[in-house]
């Protein structure tokens, strides 16, 4: 099942973001099985979690209309996680909660987002090919500590957002304000 679903992966994506996916997968599944977090779902979670990210608005509107997801003003970059866990069951037969989670949230994160989210949450950052000068200091914690990776990460999308002047969703601004605070209060 996972061949097939490299196969297609693929074939949907230019070369070098599939080399990104790929990255994910492997990031993925380390992390998922250095803090005993299930690593098959963590590996189809990152399989799975750009598949629609090379896809026009258009695109995107019509694969909506198809599984009755509402798409609304979110902006187009944000809409091909949602979209994927959305049409998780009809594109590939797949009906896993820890799964769909984890694919919808990977770009914003979540204040409730479960071990699975985590793990693609991180990977999607510190994958080799990333070369973000944020994705260090995250690559250097997360096999040693996946909260604190977390919430570097979701710091990290919002420094560069900021420095883009683009709009912060409340859910990774919660996601680092519920972290942070559980990391300095155990500290
Ligand atoms: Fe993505
Ligand atoms: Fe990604």
């Amino acid at each position: 099942m996972m061949e097939e679903i490299k196969k297609r992966v693929k074939a949907r994506l230019s070369p070098h973001r599939f080399a990104h996916v790929e990255g994910v997968a492997k990031t993925a599944v380390k992390l998922a099985a250095i803090h005993g977090i299930d690593e098959k779902r963590a590996e189809l979670a990152a399989w799975l979690h750009d598949y629609y990210r090379e896809d026009s608005r258009e695109s995107l509107v019509h694969l909506a209309e198809e599984v009755a997801f509402v798409i609304g003003e979110q902006p187009t970059p944000l809409l091909h996680g949602p979209l994927m866990a959305a049409r998780l069951s009809l594109d590939f037969g797949i009906d896993d909660s820890e799964v769909r989670e984890a694919i919808a949230v990977h770009t914003i994160g979540d204040p409730a987002m479960g071990p699975v989210a985590q793990v693609l949450f991180v990977a999607d950052l510190i994958e080799p090919g990333r070369t973000f000068a944020s994705a260090r200091p995250v690559r250097a914690v997360a096999e040693r500590d996946l909260a604190r990776a977390v919430a570097m990460t979701a710091d990290a999308t919002i420094e560069h957002l900021l420095s883009a002047h683009l709009p912060i969703a409340k859910e990774t601004v919660a996601l680092r304000n519920l972290i942070w605070k559980r990391i300095d209060e155990t500290t």
